[in-house]
């Protein structure tokens, strides 16, 4: 056994954990980042002073970015066999070097690794000090006896492996090296080195380990100065409490021998009601979350703080309130932000097991924890878990943002688990445990929460309904947000508002995974020398990766957002979602959109208190209109908009749309039809016109087709299952579909078409009659009816899909936008009338799939043609044809081919988030099986 492969020996000379500070005063602090010498050996070498020849990286940083390996993404598996605790020989090995200067020796200097992948071992001037692993813990060495005043060496080595990688099976890109801050620590001797901040809502309590004098402000204001020799029980008048919403924070300041340390704490408490709800400060909280893993599209694990910072700023203006920091402590910078810019936090340690259930082939998928192959159920491992947690917990108890500690993720639950959870509980019994495999395992007895990732609508009504569950019910992951979606996360938050012990949960996951080479999004498999991969199954945040945003984004924002509203007759009611923000903090306004067009707006300042609501009158008599009528309202801050919500109001149609039927003549082939400024011909063969010439300009470039396909999108995988069973699209071949026309005929002045579309192989999924109706003025009127195969899936859409001229590439329509919208997925985009283009409805997926749809659509105006839906129908226009999005795996290879693909559809189903959650609800699938659509298409005026 080499000895990073001792589970009993997971470090050597790191200190003891302790709470996270860097010191002022006389103390100094020494940030070594920057350029280090870097050497890559593709196995360990023994001794790092003998290398002659050195490269340079940069500190931080993931070694595979710079040249040394490829990127490998690998979601479950171990990239190496499961031969627990070894690890492959051939390890490769970076040893880091760089020289600092001590100006003057005195006190204790202290060296601090605040990430590093997977372990590392310390020499400074060519001696060896010590040895850590548990890549996202922070290890500290004490390296004053190493130190020389003026000039020293320190060379760290890094291990791709050891022991504790069995620990570290995380859904992500698997990196090595230094990735987190260096720094050096120069203190007095005797300094203080624990400290401890424990607050409630009115007190906080304080413990050292070194007598100090301890000052208490607020603000500026001085509240208190003691020396504590041990504890101080502090109890602060008119106590100004901390929450996500009012972050407000007290200064601690720490004196010894001139050493100051600086921390910040808030007044809170978090309690569980008898309701089972999650109490702060005794007002029921929901958590409205996201998964935080660190990633960036160049530097992978390495996020600055200003990018840390950017993506917390970014969540605020989502509506987002909580954070699971999936799946291991992130760093401490992080959470101070957190506690500063107000989240409540669910810090999870460094742990997960996962790629254990791969270990045989062929077994059941399950976590059996029964078996000691099993980290958490073998006693061999628990020292290693416990110091995870217990690294993780002394390092950050005294951030007020953390209200949970979490055991890692996906690990099963055994021994070691249990044994966690008791340490974390006698260290801090301030806070909640959270420990999502104990809870699917069904073992309720050691956790605050019962903590499930990915249930369904109904499967979390059951457990919140189960008066045997005596615990609030959490999502720690849900509304998995890969690719176009998600578009379920609304119906979850609707049913955290109705049930006070559902207390919330976190979407599934903040931003994409990807590196970008030569400009181009690169996910699993992109690389050379992957034994295994997960394909784009790191492409799964509801931001992209360069943190702009999509429809999905603000699905999740609509479903956060701290306003709702109902209307009824002259009445509009809001209600006030923030739990301690008055609405009259944030301007509210309202007005009335008809056909699109603004009128009688109103901003006021409106006080409704948090879980309240307000009535405001609002006059309105029925309008005059050709489209429709909707009550809009928002509430904005800063220029910010955190709310909106529309209403449908009573209007009266004005437009008529009869049509005089113009002569028809026809010819073996074809139906023609001619009046003022149009000519069109209908094709029999095809059952479809093959030219619609407006003023001399043909608008068709090609026949149009009835079709029931869309490029998959990432939440569509289980539907394109290449097991071919009639329940998946790919079972019905509708990729490959044929259009039948098995008759076309003139009946009392209106053309008839039977026809049947069927994927190649199958039987028909559709059969229909298509009656189409020209008018005097050009007027068409198109009318499908038709029945779908009984014993066939549900369909992703069903319409027809035209291909127009270049020139058509810019449009106008009334119905929901400007983002792209789906039935599910559609609270963010209001019913106005917007001008686009095809450019604009792109939206640049990791890997190129279904996007850029509309619902709603009254009206579309694109080339020389108006659409017309009285019952409102879904359109997508776009650059590029569904094959061509369905068969691209990057963005690279998808080419424009000169024209407009538009699609006019009866309906498209909806988006889900099923690529790892739960398949598309049935309310949002086109599952109808007698299917009646038509729409006008007239020549523009
Ligand atoms: C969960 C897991 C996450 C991630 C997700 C799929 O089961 O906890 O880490 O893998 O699935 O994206
Ligand atoms: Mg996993």
């Amino acid at each position: 056994m080499r000895e990073y492969e001792n589970l009993q020996k997971t470090s050597e000379n790191r200190m003891r954990a302790r709470s996270y500070y860097i010191p002022s005063g006389v103390s100094k602090y020494t940030l070594l980042n920057g350029q280090w010498d870097f050497a890559y050996f593709s196995r360990d070498i023994d001794v790092p002073e003998k290398i002659e020849k050195w490269d340079c990286i940069p500190v931080p940083s993931c070694w595979q970015l710079y040249g040394y390996e490829n990127p490998n993404y690998t979601n479950i598996n171990y990239p190496y066999p499961v031969d627990i605790p070894y690890v492959p020989d051939d390890n490769p090995c970076g040893v880091y070097k760089r020289t600092f200067d001590i100006e003057k020796k005195w006190g204790r200097l202290y060296f601090v690794l605040e990430g590093v992948s997977s372990c590392a071992y310390l020499y400074i001037n060519n001696s060896y000090v010590g040895f850590t692993q548990g890549s996202h813990l922070q290890a500290e060495f004490d390296i004053t006896d190493y130190v020389n005043e003026g000039n020293n060496t320190v060379v760290v080595k890094v291990l791709k492996w050891c022991c504790g990688s069995y620990l570290e099976s995380q859904d992500f890109f698997r990196f090595n090296g230094i990735f987190r801050d260096v720094y050096i620590l120069q203190r007095p001797e005797n300094h203080l080195r624990d400290i401890e901040i424990f607050p409630n809502d009115k007190q906080i309590h304080i413990k050292v380990d070194q007598p100090s004098n301890v000052q208490i402000f607020r603000e500026e204001q001085l509240l208190v100065s003691e020396k504590v020799d041990i504890e101080f029980f502090y109890t602060v008048e008119n106590p100004i409490s901390w929450n996500a919403e009012k972050p407000f924070l007290y200064t601690i300041v720490f004196e010894r021998d001139g050493e100051i340390i600086t921390l910040k704490t808030g007044l809170r408490k978090i309690e569980i009601s008898e309701k089972y709800e999650l109490l702060i400060n005794g007002t029921s909280v929901k958590l409205f979350g996201v998964n935080h893993h660190d990633t960036h599209k160049y530097n992978g694990w390495c996020q600055t703080d200003e990018e840390l910072y950017q993506d917390l700023k970014l969540m605020k203006e989502l509506n987002i309130n909580c954070i699971r920091t999936s799946h291991y402590p992130p760093t401490p910078k992080f959470i101070q932000m957190c506690d500063e810019m107000g989240f409540y936090v669910i810090c999870e340690t460094d742990i997960e097991t996962h790629g254990i259930l791969r270990r045989y082939p062929n077994v059941e998928y399950k976590f059996d924890v029964e078996s000691t192959d099993w980290p958490g159920s073998n006693l061999e491992w628990e020292k290693e878990h416990i110091e995870r947690m217990e690294r993780m917990v002394e390092c950050f108890k005294n951030h007020t943002s953390i209200i949970m500690w979490s055991t890692g993720n996906e690990s099963g639950h055994g021994c070691n688990h249990e044994k966690m959870i008791h340490w974390t509980k006698q260290r801090d019994n301030t806070r909640l445990v959270h420990c999502e495999d104990a809870s699917r395992k069904g073992d309720n007895r050691n956790t605050d929460v019962h903590s499930r990732m990915y249930l369904s609508l109904e499967q979390l009504e059951e457990c919140v309904t189960d008066e045997d569950l005596k615990l609030p019910v959490f999502l720690c992951e849900y509304s998995h947000a890969m690719g176009n979606g998600p578009g379920d996360v609304c119906d979850y938050s609707k049913l955290f508002d109705r049930y006070p012990k559902a207390i919330g949960g976190c979407v599934w996951e903040w931003a994409d995974h990807v590196i970008v080479k030569d400009g181009v999004q690169k996910y699993g498999g992109d690389f050379e020398g992957e034994l295994t991969n997960d394909g784009n199954f790191c492409c799964d945040g509801m931001v992209f990766a360069d943190r702009s945003l999509k429809a999905g984004s603000y699905e999740v924002k609509a479903a956060y957002q701290p306003m709702r509203t109902t209307y009824e007759v002259g009445k509009l009611c809001v209600y006030n979602r923030f739990d301690f923000t008055n609405l009259n903090e944030y301007v509210f306004s309202y007005w009335i959109e008809a056909d699109g067009i603004k009128q009688n707006e109103k901003k006021v300042v409106l006080s409704v208190e948090p879980h309240t609501w307000e009535t405001i009158d609002v006059e309105y008599e029925p309008l005059d209109c050709g489209l429709g009528v909707y009550l809009c309202a928002e509430l904005v801050k800063d220029n910010i908009v955190y709310a909106k919500t529309q209403h449908k109001l009573p209007c009266n149609r004005i437009e008529k749309y009869e049509i005089k039927s113009v002569e028809l003549t026809e010819d073996k082939l074809n139906v023609y039809a001619t009046g003022d400024g149009f000519s069109y011909v209908f094709s029999k063969h095809y059952g479809m016109f093959s030219s619609i010439v407006i003023d001399d300009e043909e608008q068709l470039a090609c026949v149009p087709k009835l079709s029931a396909f869309r490029a998959p999108t990432d939440n569509d995988v289980h539907m394109k299952s290449l097991w071919a069973n009639c329940n998946v699209w790919q079972g019905e071949n509708l990729d490959c579909a044929f259009s039948k026309v098995y008759d076309c005929h003139i009946e009392n002045g209106h053309i008839v078409v039977q026809g049947a579309l069927a994927g190649v192989s199958r039987l028909p999924f559709f059969k229909y009659t298509l009656t189409v109706c020209i008018g005097e003025d050009g007027t068409i009127k198109s009318s499908v009816n038709g029945m779908v195969r009984e014993d066939t899936t549900w369909l992703p859409r069903l319409g027809y899909e035209f291909e127009l001229p270049d020139s058509a590439s810019k449009f106008q329509y009334y119905g929901r936008g400007p983002l792209e919208n789906y039935a599910d997925m559609s609270h963010w985009a209001n019913v106005s009338m917007y001008d686009s283009s095809t450019d604009k409805e792109y939206v640049n997926y990791v890997r190129p799939q279904e996007h850029g749809n509309h619902t709603d659509v009254k009206l579309l105006r694109i080339g020389r043609l108006e659409f017309i839906s009285e019952n409102g129908m879904e359109i997508n226009v776009s650059n590029y044809s569904t094959n061509a999005l369905y068969k691209a795996e990057h963005t690279d290879e998808l080419r424009k081919d000169g024209n407009v693909h538009l699609r006019v559809d009866y309906k498209v189903s909806g988006i889900g988030s099923n690529s790892c959650g739960p398949a598309l609800a049935d309310e949002y699938r086109l599952a109808e099986k007698e299917i009646v659509f038509s729409f006008m298409m007239r020549p523009q005026k």
